[in-house]
């Protein structure tokens, strides 16, 4: 049983996201970037776990035509590997179906293994390589896309505790 609730990033959240931010990423967004990411709510959809009133995770997606583009997610570092971003990013695909979402993409960087096991899971596969996409460290970065209908059906059943 997960001790965290999801719900939509506020312009409250916007200090802690920016702490999360500068912990995990070697180019972090500002504060005005992530102020303008939660704050539009026309083409993108940021959530936030919530437990014991700290974030411990988040997600961003953006909205292209029939299209879901990844744009961040991080868990609290300390707090990985208990659920915390699938279950952000099974809240986004229930929310993507919704809308009638078809296809999914994002970009992560070539030596993000974790990452690209949590992406595996809905589907995701490289399709291509943007070489030196990380300004700061210049590494390549996988471009990866998924079939949001279809993966829900493909998806391996999640670990429990209890298993
Ligand atoms: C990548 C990242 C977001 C994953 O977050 P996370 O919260 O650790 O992810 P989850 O816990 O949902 O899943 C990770 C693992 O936990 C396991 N897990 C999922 N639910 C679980 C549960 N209820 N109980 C126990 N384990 C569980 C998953 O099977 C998964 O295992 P695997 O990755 O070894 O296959 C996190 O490591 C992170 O923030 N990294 C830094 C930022 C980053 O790289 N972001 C991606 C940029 S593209």
């Amino acid at each position: 049983m997960s001790d965290w609730t999801i719900r939509l990033a506020e312009r409250r959240d916007v200090n802690e996201l920016l702490g999360l931010e500068q912990a995990q990423f070697p180019e972090p967004w500002t504060k005005n970037m992530l102020l303008d990411e939660i704050t539009n709510t026309e083409t993108r959809r940021y959530t936030v776990a919530v437990r014991q009133g700290a974030i411990v995770g988040y997600l961003g997606v953006m909205f292209v035509l029939d299209e879901l583009h990844v744009n961040t997610i991080g868990t609290l570092p300390g707090f990985e590997g208990r659920g915390v971003a699938t279950s952000l990013m099974d809240d986004a695909w229930r929310d993507a179906r919704e809308r009638g979402v078809v296809r999914a993409t994002l970009e992560v960087a070539a030596s993000n293994q974790r990452a690209q096991r949590l992406y595996s899971r809905y589907g995701f596969k490289p399709v291509g390589i943007r070489k030196n996409y990380y300004a700061r460290t210049r590494e390549d970065a996988l471009v990866l896309w998924a079939d949001v209908v279809a993966s829900d059906e493909s998806k391996p059943a999640r670990p429990t505790l209890d298993s």
